[in-house]
């Protein structure tokens, strides 16, 4: 299957690219390379012998969405991953993110309605859920739009509400809603993996820095939560795990709408992920407690069951893969891509 990948230079769309190559589908990547690198195309080389074809532009752009049809299609699916993420800056900046977040939904749908798409995937995110009597969460405990704390979290509310009702007007078209719960990991080969600009917001790249020397210790957001340690607890998942829900959904995708969720189901805290962290280096890693961080609930996590009943998918790396494997990127690419 020919696949369109909006924003597939990133972290998610890279990997899930390398998962693409290797069930034999054909991505091509529309990407501005605002949070990435052009580098990615020849990791992906290696990795899968097989090169990805990159287009660099603006997926809010008709004219240029319709030039990467024109050039590389015709595309069966769509997979949107554009976006902006950070959840701290969406509160700073929320028109930046609702101008962005849904611009690009609408300019891909425009053009891949008029151009035949059959699929639509969208990334969404665990974060459209918050309520912790809803714990574990199922697809049915999404919030209201006015009841989620961040712009972020709302554009993908927006957009999920957006590709239901142009999903009402199109019944032929597939729509999959994948809410991601915390990606984590990187390619087993060490040459593909998270790349964040700055210091890193997340707390899985924020331990890989302090482990490389880059930053000098990891604080731990609050030790007073109701979980077994005191700490956060969250769904990290493997970012291969993830991007081979990608291709599950896109082979098993069919008209409607439906959303998953895309996790593990299994809460891991943050000293538990840091004790992880420092059994893959082999020493400890220097970590003081800190106040909790404004806006942090104390455990997200959701049940997967959903997608591996209707898609046969199942995350299966453990907090152990994720962390080796992180710390495998770092230490081949302690400067990131382009360092
Ligand atoms: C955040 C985003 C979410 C996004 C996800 C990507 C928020 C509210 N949500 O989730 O939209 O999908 O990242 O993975 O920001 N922590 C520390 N020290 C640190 C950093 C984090 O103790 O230096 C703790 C946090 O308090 C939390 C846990 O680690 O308990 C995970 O934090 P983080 O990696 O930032 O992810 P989320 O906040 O769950």
């Amino acid at each position: 299957m020919r696949v369109l990948l909006a924003g597939g230079a990133g972290y998610v769309g890279t990997h899930t690219a390398i998962a693409l190559l290797e069930a034999g589908h054909e991505p091509v990547m529309l990407d501005d390379l605002s949070n990435t690198s052009r580098v990615v195309t020849e990791r992906v080389a290696e990795i899968t012998g097989t090169s990805v074809p990159l287009v660099v532009g603006d997926a809010a752009d008709d004219e240029i969405i319709e030039s990467v049809f024109d050039e590389h299609g015709p595309f069966e699916a769509i997979i949107h991953f554009a976006a902006l993420k950070a959840v701290g800056e969406s509160v700073e900046r929320p028109l930046d993110y609702y101008a962005n977040n849904l611009d690009t939904t609408y300019a891909l749908l425009r053009v891949g309605l008029a151009k035949g798409i059959r699929s639509f995937v969208f990334s969404s995110t665990g974060t459209v859920y918050s309520d912790p009597a809803d714990l574990p969460f199922t697809e049915e405990a999404t919030r209201d739009l006015v009841e989620l704390s961040n712009p972020y979290s709302k554009s993908k509310l927006m957009n999920e509400t957006v590709l239901a009702d142009v999903q009402n007007a199109h019944p032929e078209l597939n729509v999959t809603l994948l809410r991601y719960f915390n990606p984590v990991g990187a390619h087993e080969s060490g040459l593909v993996g998270e790349d964040p600009k700055g210091v890193p917001n997340n707390l899985m790249p924020f331990v890989a820095r302090v482990a490389v020397g880059v930053l000098p210790e990891v604080g731990v957001f609050g030790d007073d939560y109701d979980t077994p340690d005191g700490t956060g607890q969250r769904d990290y998942i493997h970012v291969v795990d993830l991007a081979e829900g990608h291709v599950k959904a896109l082979e098993n995708a069919h008209p409607g709408l439906v959303a998953y969720n895309l996790g593990t189901g299994n809460p891991v805290s943050v000293l538990e992920l840091i004790t992880s962290f420092e059994k893959a280096v082999g020493r400890e890693l220097p970590k003081a407690m800190k106040p909790r961080r404004a806006g942090d609930l104390a455990a997200t996590y959701c049940t997967p069951i959903k997608a591996e009943r209707a898609l046969g998918w199942k995350a299966t790396r453990t907090i152990d893969d994720m962390t080796r494997d992180v710390w495998n990127w770092q230490q081949k690419n302690p400067g990131g891509y382009e360092g």
